[in-house]
C-alpha cells in the first residue's frame, strides 16, 4: 500500500541567536524567534514497504546536495526507529520563496523533513501518538538536521535552549503566556545580496569554539533571553527594539573578531541600518533590523504601522537592495499538515 503525508514549515528568524555548538548539535546558549509565515519549505513524503529506496526531488529535480544531507537524515531516525529501515521513500520538497534570494531554507526545510519522518513513525508504531511527543521528537531531530530548524515546529515566539525550568536544549518550545500582540509582528526581509554566503553555518559555529569572548558571550545570550522574556511580557517596544538590534550587531562583531574574520554586512546593510534607526528616532515607531550570518536585513515592526513602514522601505531603502527586492512575511502559526 502506498501511503503520502505533506508537511508546510516556514523559516523563522532569531531575535537572541544561537551562535556556537557543542557535541551533537547542542547550542552554547539558548536563543529565541519569530516564527516566520510566508518563507515556507513544503515536504510530500510517499512511503510504501519495500527495501529501503530513497528517492528525493527538490522542485521537480534532482538534487545531489540536499539529497546527501537527507540520506544521513533518514539514518539517523532509522537508528531510533528501525520501522523505518525496509520503506522506499519518496520525497518532494518545494520553497515559497525564490532559491536566489539568499534566504536559508535549512530551518524550514529539516523541519517539514522531519514533521514527515515522526508522522510515519506514529503510523507504523504506537510510538508519538501524544501530541506534545510528537513535537518534541520532530523538533529534536529538526534540530539534528540544523539547529535552527528546531525551532519551524511551533507558531508565534519560540525558544530553543535551557534558560529556565521549562526549555530544553534538546527541542524547542513555544514561549506561552505573552501579549497577543506579537503574533501581528511583520518581517520586512531587505535583499541586499542573494549571493551565496562565504562561510557555512557550520563553519560559523565553529568560530566560536576558539573565540577569546566566547564564555562572556554564552553568558550574556542566556541572560538576553530572559530579559527579551521579560520586555516581551511587559511589550515594552522600545527595549524590544533596542536589545534586537544589538543582538544582531553583537552576532556580526563576533565574526569580525573570529580567527579567521569574516564581515558578512555589506555596505549597503550598514546603509539600511542607520535609515532604520533614524526612522525610529524620527517617527516613535517601533521598527527595528536583525541580521542573521549574512547581509540581509530583516526589518521588524509592529503591523498596525505597515503603511507607514512600506512607504519608509520604498522611499528610503529601495536603493540599498538587490533589484529593489524585499520579501513580505510576518509572524506566523506554525507549520501545517496536508493529508492529501
Ligand atoms: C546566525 O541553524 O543554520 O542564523 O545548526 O549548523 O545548521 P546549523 O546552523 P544554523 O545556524 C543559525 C545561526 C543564525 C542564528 C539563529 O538562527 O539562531
Amino acid at each position: 500500500m502506498v501511503n503520502s503525508i505533506e508537511y508546510r514549515a516556514p523559516s523563522n528568524i532569531a531575535l537572541i541567536k544561537y551562535w556556537g555548538k557543542r557535541g551533537v548539535q547542542i547550542p552554547q546558549n539558548p536563543s529565541m524567534s519569530f516564527t516566520l509565515s510566508n518563507s515556507v519549505t513544503k515536504t510530500k513524503m510517499t512511503w510504501s514497504e519495500g527495501d529501503s529506496q530513497t528517492l528525493f526531488l527538490f522542485e521537480g529535480e534532482s538534487n545531489p546536495s540536499f539529497e546527501e544531507k537527507i540520506l544521513k537524515f533518514r539514518k539517523t531516525w532509522e537508528e531510533k526507529y528501525p520501522v523505518l529501515k525496509n520503506l522506499d521513500l519518496k520525497i518532494e520538497s518545494s520553497n515559497t520563496f525564490p532559491h536566489s534570494a539568499g534566504i536559508a531554507s535549512s530551518a524550514s526545510s529539516m523541519a517539514s523533513l522531519s514533521l514527515c519522518f515522526a508522522h510515519v513513525v506514529s503510523k507504523l508504531t504506537n510510538n508519538l501518538d501524544h501530541k506534545n511527543d510528537f513535537l518534541e521528537q520532530a523538533s529534536s531531530f529538526a534540530r539534528l538536521g540544523s539547529g535552527s530548524a528546531c525551532r519551524s515546529l511551533f507558531g508565534g515566539v519560540v525558544t530553543w535552549g535551557e534558560w529556565n525550568d521549562e526549555t530544553s536544549n534538546q527541542f524547542a518550545s513555544k514561549v506561552d503566556a505573552l501579549p497577543l500582540s506579537w503574533n501581528e509582528w511583520g518581517d520586512a526581509i531587505l535583499i541586499v545580496s542573494s549571493k551565496e554566503k562565504p562561510v557555512s553555518s557550520r563553519e560559523g559555529h565553529a568560530l566560536m569554539d576558539s573565540h577569546p569572548y566566547a564564555e562572556t558571550r554564552y553568558k550574556e545570550a542566556t541572560d538576553r533571553v530572559s530579559q527579551l522574556h521579560q520586555i516581551m511580557k511587559e511589550e515594552r517596544l522600545m527595549d524590544f527594539c533596542d536589545l534586537v538590534e544589538k543582538e544582531a550587531l553583537e552576532l556580526h562583531g563576533l565574526m569580525m573578531n573570529s580567527t579567521p574574520s569574516f564581515i558578512l554586512m555589506r555596505p549597503e546593510s550598514l546603509g539600511i541600518i542607520e535609515k532604520v534607526r533614524a526612522f525610529r528616532k524620527r517617527t516613535g515607531l517601533p521598527v527595528c533590523f536583525t541580521l542573521d550570518a549574512g547581509p540581509n536585513v530583516h526589518l521588524l515592526y509592529a503591523l498596525k504601522n505597515k503603511e507607514e513602514v512600506k512607504n519608509f522601505i520604498e522611499s528610503e531603502l529601495t536603493p540599498f537592495l538587490e533589484e529593489g527586492r524585499w520579501i513580505d512575511d510576518k509572524v506566523g502559526n506554525g507549520p501545517e499538515i496536508n493529508h492529501g
